[in-house]
C-alpha cells in the first residue's frame, strides 16, 4: 500500500535496526521490489560494514544533501549498487568523513531529499541515527515516513531510550499513529511480556539468532538466513511486511511505475536521449548509463 512505501527504523543503540533495514530490504527484494536503503549515521558509516571493501563507493550523503542542486538524478547517481542482489541499492556516508566536512544539512534540504527519494523506488527503507536528535536527515526521515519501526531491546536500556524519546516523538509533527514498537534482538530468558508493557505493547518481535552476528562480522547481511533456529526472526521480518510466511509475496505493491517513469529498473533504452544528462540506475541489474 502506498502509506507502506517509506520505513524508517530507529530505536536505542545497538537494537538491530541496520540489521532490520537489511533484512526488510532483502525480503522485499525477494518479492522483486526494488529498494533503497538510506542509513542515515554519519558517525559511523554503515555501507563499509555492509559492502566489501573493493565496492567503489565515492559519494555521500553528505554532499548528496548539501549541494546546491538537489535532483532525483543526483540522488540516483549518489546510489551505491550491490551484486548481492539486482533489486537494492545504498545512500550513506563514506568512512572518513565528519559532518565537519560539510555545511550544515538544513531541515529543508532533508525534506527535499525524502520527497524526492520517495518516487525512485518502490520502497525506501531509512537506517535512523540513534542519537537522531544529531541528525537533521533522521529527524526528518521520522517524521515523513509512512511507517516508523521503534526499536528497543528487552532490556533496562531500550526501555530507557525509548522513555526519554518518547516525549519528544508524541509532538503531532511525528504522527505517533504511524509508529510501531518492536522488540528487537530478544534473548532468551529476557522477559518480553514485562518489558512490553513498559514500551506500551509491543506489534513486533525480533529473536536474537546466532546466524545473524555470524552474517555481521563476515560482511554478509545481504545473505538470506538459512539456519533453522533463525526462522523466528524471518517470520518477525515477514510478519511486519505482512507478507505470508515462507512465500516471496508482499501487500499489494506501491508500484513505482506510475512515477519513476524513466528511472525506475526497466528495459534499457537503446542510445541516450539527447539533451538529457546522464544518470546512472542504481540497482545492480540495470547499472549503466540511461
Ligand atoms: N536479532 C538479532 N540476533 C542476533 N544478533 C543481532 C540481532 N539483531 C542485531 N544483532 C547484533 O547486534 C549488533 C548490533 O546490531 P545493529 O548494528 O543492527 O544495531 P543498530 O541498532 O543498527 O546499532 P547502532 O545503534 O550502533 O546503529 C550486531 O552485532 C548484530 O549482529
Ligand atoms: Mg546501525
Amino acid at each position: 500500500m502506498e502509506q507502506d512505501k517509506v520505513i524508517a527504523v530507529m530505536g536505542s543503540p545497538g537494537s538491530g535496526k541496520t540489521t532490520a533495514a537489511l533484512k526488510i530490504a532483502l525480503t522485499l527484494a525477494a518479492a522483486k521490489k526494488n529498494v533503497i536503503v538510506v542509513f542515515c549515521d554519519p558517525f559511523t558509516p554503515v555501507i563499509p560494514i555492509v559492502l566489501p571493501a573493493d565496492i567503489n563507493h565515492d559519494t555521500s550523503l553528505g554532499s548528496l544533501m548539501t549541494a546546491p542542486a538537489l535532483t532525483q538524478a543526483a540522488i540516483l547517481n549518489a546510489c551505491v549498487p550491490t551484486e548481492k542482489s539486482e533489486y537494492i541499492s545504498f545512500l550513506g556516508y563514506q568512512v572518513g568523513e565528519s559532518l565537519m566536512m560539510y555545511p550544515q544539512i538544513t531541515r529543508e534540504k532533508a525534506v527535499e531529499f525524502f520527497v524526492l527519494l520517495r518516487y525512485l523506488a518502490d520502497y525506501i527503507i531509512i537506517d535512523c541515527t540513534a542519537t537522531f536528535e544529531a541528525d537533521p536527515a533522521s529527524i526528518v526521515a521520522i517524521e515523513l515516513a509512512d511507517r516508523v519501526l521503534r526499536l528497543g531491546t528487552a532490556n533496562l536500556k531500550g526501555v530507557s531510550y525509548y522513555l526519554t524519546h518518547s516525549p519528544m516523538l508524541a509532538d503531532s509533527r511525528f504522527r505517533k499513529d504511524t509508529h510501531q514498537n518492536v522488540i528487537g534482538n530478544l534473548k532468551t530468558g529476557q522477559d518480553w511480556e514485562s518489558v512490553s508493557q513498559q514500551y506500551g505493547g509491543a506489534d513486533y518481535i525480533l529473536p536474537y539468532v546466532p546466524e545473524l552476528e555470524q552474517q555481521y562480522d563476515e560482511l554478509a547481511l545481504l545473505t538470506p538466513l538459512t539456519q533453522p533456529e533463525s526462522a523466528g526472526y524471518t517470520a518477525g521480518i515477514e510478519k511486519l511486511l505482512g507478507m505470508q510466511s515462507g512465500k516471496s509475496k508482499v501487500k499489494p505493491a506501491p508500484s513505482a511505475a506510475a512515477d519513476t517513469a524513466g528511472v525506475k529498473r526497466q528495459e534499457k533504452p537503446k542510445g541516450k536521449p539527447k539533451g538529457k544528462p546522464a544518470f546512472r540506475l542504481p540497482f545492480a541489474k540495470n547499472r549503466g548509463e540511461f
